[in-house]
This record gives structure tokens, sequence and C-alpha cells, in this order.
């Protein structure tokens, strides 16, 4: 059904109102402060403000367009009779923070709310792409609840080694593996450093970064298409311009994130992630969204909507190509024509359409790259979600990037108790370890690492890699990078250091995993487990004080989203006084 026009604000209803517009004192330190920056009324005065939160750094290696992308915003913007405020919040690094930059993610989230809370925003612009900067900003702007709309910041080009195509992260982990295997020599593995970042933008990969962009999209949050332009395609410009002019709009129709983030919203979002062959990280991230809109979404939803979702981008890691070709090939509006069957289609988008009215029309350019629904990469399936002693709460795995015979599986592990224990034993020469074993990870879950870094992709021991072998079932708390593969059981959940069984393995028990089954086993007898419980010590706390010790204290575990506690949906926080 076609959109009804919403009513509109008057400018006295504008939240900025309250700062600007009254006769008192503090209104006139307000308005003088603004002549102090050369505005006077007839620049804001009556216009919605804009607040456009940027997460540019130079430690963002893919947001160092950032700066030019917001002066589009910002003609778009003054275009559409608002007045646009640049605004910098923290920029979450996914290469150069650590541990991890989802430690951060919640803090992103918790200051991109009060920032918006607490200054006279109308409206507000987000802008952000690398991995966790999508659902921090995405969390904060719901509970926030102002008019919003996300600009996503673009994929880079196509890597590019002598002729060969490089996408991130999946090639630096494959090449990696060849070094490792002493196929590639010092000067090659230099070349392909080379020319596998070549451009501003986010991996160019299906990683989280591009998942997480395309599931804003699919929640409705972005404009339509805006997900798939390249960050230096001169489209990736006028899509910044036109969310600029959108969200002045937005402001009059007081159209908020809790108008768009419906349950269909999210099932949207999953059907999306799952076409798409998404990250696994969006689970976490996608559980942390909806609960902040008040939405639930057990582990079992993303399960039973990857069954009946067919995986159509081909796409590395799962597939073949990258995001430059599939934005050629229609981008994710030609991707979401193919299956609105499995849509939610009236469900309402920043653009004040429904998700139907956005993807009329929409067109495939290139069937190699977006699949027809009768060929696709996998019938079903992009995740998996499994369970079993090993893991109560569940934990994931991702079939469509695992060797098919791995799927099911049984063998002895091979434990390490924490990532220092396995970088020092890995590729140890004396280390009992054949093909069939299971390799371990403890202590790398959202508390025992912490904030649960990509360390999911366990590095195949060197003295196999020279066998030849490429894959092998590992499984962890941890996660793994969108861009990664392998046979990995990631997310398990409760984690090692909050006393969940995989604390209480053992070199040599051996693993079952039934994939097909959704099947985990740790093949140990309950008295043995309940012995081995008894004797079980939880880490030593690492933090005392600062954010370290707010992270351990709050966060909960992978299948609740690991967002904090207090930031949950709950009663909305009131609108600051301004006395
Ligand atoms: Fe920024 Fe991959 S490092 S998206």
């Amino acid at each position: 059904m076609p959109t009804q026009p919403r009513q509109r604000k008057r400018p006295e209803d504008l939240r900025s109102h309250r700062w600007l517009g009254p006769d008192d004192l503090r209104s006139f330190g307000h308005r003088s402060r603004m002549k102090q920056m050369g505005y006077g009324p007839e620049d804001y005065q009556g216009r919605p403000v804009v607040a456009i939160l940027n997460t540019w750094s130079e430690f963002n290696t893919c947001h160092t367009h950032f700066r030019e992308r917001a002066q589009d915003v910002k003609r778009g913007v003054l275009q559409a009779g608002g007045f646009p405020v640049e605004v910098p919040v923290l920029s979450l690094s996914e290469t150069f923070m650590k541990p991890s930059a989802m430690f951060y993610r919640n803090l992103l989230a918790l200051e991109a709310e009060e920032v918006i809370r607490c200054h006279p925003v109308d409206g507000v612009v987000l802008m952000g792409g690398c991995d966790k900067t999508t659902p921090a900003l995405l969390m904060g702007a719901v509970s926030a609840n102002v008019p919003a709309i996300y600009v996503p910041g673009g994929a880079m080009l196509k890597g590019n080694w002598c002729g060969t195509t490089l996408g991130s992260g999946t090639d630096a982990w494959k090449y990696w593996a060849e070094r490792c295997a002493g196929n590639l020599d010092e000067c090659q593995w230099r070349q392909i450093e080379d020319g596998i970042a070549r451009s501003p933008g986010h991996c160019m990969t299906m990683g989280t970064a591009s998942t997480m962009t395309a599931v804003a999209e699919a929640l409705g949050m972005t404009l339509p298409g805006a997900s798939s332009i390249p960050a230096v395609h001169s489209s990736h410009n006028r899509m910044a311009a036109e969310s600029g002019r959108r969200i002045v709009e937005m402001v009059w129709e007081d159209l908020r994130p809790a108008d768009v983030l419906t349950p269909e919203a999210f099932d949207n979002a999953i059907t999306t992630d799952m076409a798409i062959g998404g990250s696994t990280n969006a689970i976490i991230h996608l559980v942390a969204i909806a609960g902040r809109a008040g939405v639930k979404l057990p582990l079992e939803h993303f399960d039973r909507i990857s069954q009946r979702t067919p995986v159509i981008a081909n796409l590395r890691p799962a597939g073949e190509y990258l995001m430059e070709d599939f934005y050629d090939a229609g981008g994710l509006r030609g991707l979401l024509g193919r299956i609105p069957d499995l849509l939610h289609l009236d469900c309402l988008t920043v653009n004040g359409k429904t998700l139907g009215e956005s993807i009329a029309g929409a067109a495939v350019y290139n069937d190699a790259v977006i699949l027809p629904r009768d060929r696709p990469l996998s019938r079903a399936g992009a995740t998996f979600v499994l369970r079993g002693n090993l893991a109560p709460q569940g934990c994931v795995i991702k079939p469509t990037c695992a060797e098919p015979r791995l799927l099911r599986h049984a063998g002895p592990a091979v434990v390490f108790r924490d990532y220092p224990d396995l970088k020092a034993r890995i590729d140890d020469e004396a280390l009992d370890v054949t093909a069939d074993s299971v390799l371990v990870l403890q202590n790398a879950g959202p508390l025992g690492a912490p904030g649960m870094p990509e360390w999911g992709m366990l590095p195949i021991p060197r003295k196999l890699l020279r066998q030849g072998v490429r894959d092998m079932v590992r499984i962890s708390d941890a996660r793994m990078s969108g861009t990664s593969y392998g046979t990995c059981v990631l997310h398990v959940s409760p984690e090692s250091a909050a006393g969940g069984p995989l604390a209480l393995v053992h070199d040599g028990d051996v693993i079952e995993l039934d994939v097909e089954a959704r099947r985990i086993h740790l093949c140990v007898s309950d008295e043995e487990l309940a012995e081995r419980r008894a004797r079980w010590k939880p880490p030593a706390a690492r933090f005392d004080r600062g954010y370290g010790e707010l992270f351990v204290r709050e966060t909960t575990q992978a299948h609740e989203g690991c967002d904090f506690k207090f930031l949950h949906a709950g009663r909305p926080t009131p609108e600051p006084d301004i006395f």
C-alpha cells in the first residue's frame, strides 16, 4: 500500500527551538555564541538543526573521504532549508584499535546517543562504514530516537596484484597461508601489501562493513541503493547530498527510528544478511540494535530465516566477486528485487516510502554477480545456529565459507587457553595436531579477551599448511572477520571466561560437529564435566578501573548482542532541562 503523507511539524515544535527560540538569558547565551561563529538568526531560526555525526579520523583508513563527504551532506541540508552542524565522534578503526574495535562499539553508541540528546539537534545524519561504526551509530540513534538517516561510507576500490584481483581480508588470509606454506616470497608479499587497499572506503569484500551497511539499508535507515555505492564513485557524493536534503524533510515529518525499526524491518535485515551471505558479526550487531528498539531476536530466529533464504550474492569470501562488481550489477536494490516474496514490503524507510516502493523497478545487470534464484550460491543457510553441551546458549557457523567435508566431523581437541598461548604454540613442530584435530581457543569472548576480537579463524599450523591442509574445524568464543573463511564455529555462549563449557575442554577430548543437525557436542560424561567445573577457576580480573572495568561489568554475552545492560531499551530517557 502506498505511504500516506505525514503531518508536518511547525517551526516552534522543533527541538532546537527550546535552545534558540525563547526570550530568556539562557537562549541569549546560545544565540550570542552562534553569532560568535558568524551565524545569525536567519541561518538557523525556524530551520531544522541537523547534526552530522562524522566518524572521520586519520586512524580510520576507511573513512578518509568523510570530511569531504560531510560537505556534500551540508550542501544538501542547506538546499533543503536546514542548518547543518558537523560533530566529530569517536571513530572505530577496525585496523588499529586494540584489543578490538568491538571493545569500543558500545562506547561510540553511548557517545552518539548522548551527543544527540544534549545538543539542539532536530535531525541527525550518521556517517559510518568501517565495521563497528554502523551498528554503534544505529544503536545510539535508536536510543536517542530523533529523526536519523544513515550515510554508508561505501566500499573501497577492488585490490590488484599483478593483474590478480584482491579482496580485503579474504585474500590477505589466503596469501598469508601461502606465504607460511613457503609458496610466496617476500617481494610478492610486499606487492600484495601495495595493492590490497587502494582507495578510501571500507573493505570491499562482503565482510562486516559491507554486510552492516546493507543491513542498515534493509532496515530502512538509508536512502535506497546507498549501501552499494563505492566510496570514490561520484554517485556517493550525490547520495550524501540527497541524504542531507532528505533529513530536513524527515524532521518536518517527524519520521524517527522508532517508526522505521519494527520487528518486520529486523526480519528484512536478517533476510538480507542471509541473501548476501553476510558476516556472522551481523547477528551480534542486529541483536544489539534490536535490543535498543525493544525487539527480541533469539538466535533461532536467524536460523529460521537463514533456512528459507538463498544466498544469491556471489561475493567473497563465500563467492567470487567484490562490492564494486555488486554495485555495477545492480547493488542491493537489484538483489532485493530478486527476493520480494521473502521481505515485508510494507515497511517504512527513511525516504518516506515503503521498502516495496523503494525497490520497485530494480534490475540486475550481471547474473554472475547477483545470481538468479534458481542458481544460488547456496539454496539456504548462510549462517547456521548450533547448540549442544559445548554451547548451551548457542554458537554460529557460516557453512558457505567452510569445506563441505568438515561440516560433519569428529576429532580430538587441541586446546589453547588464550590467544598468547595459541600464538606461542600453533607453529610448534612438536604440537600434537593432525588435519582431523579440532582447534579450540578459550578466553577469546566478550569478557575473556576482552571485546571478543576476530580471532575465531584460528591459523592452520604451519606444518599442516606445508602438507596442503587449508581448512580444519576450529571452535572459539571469539568472532571472526566477515572477510574470513573456514570451518569456524564462533560466538560459543556462554563464553569460557564466564564459566561456559568451552572452559572445560581438555586436549584429546573428542568434539562432534554436525552442522545439518545443528549440533555441537563434547564427548565427555556429565560426571567428568561436573568434576572439571568444580576445579575450574575464573581468570583473574584484568581491570580495576576505567572503561575496561565498565565493559566487563556491563557487557552481555554473544547471544544477547554484547550491549551494555544499562543501555537496553527501557523507559525513554527524558529530554534535558534547559535552565
Ligand atoms: Fe574498515 Fe575493514 S578495516 S571496514
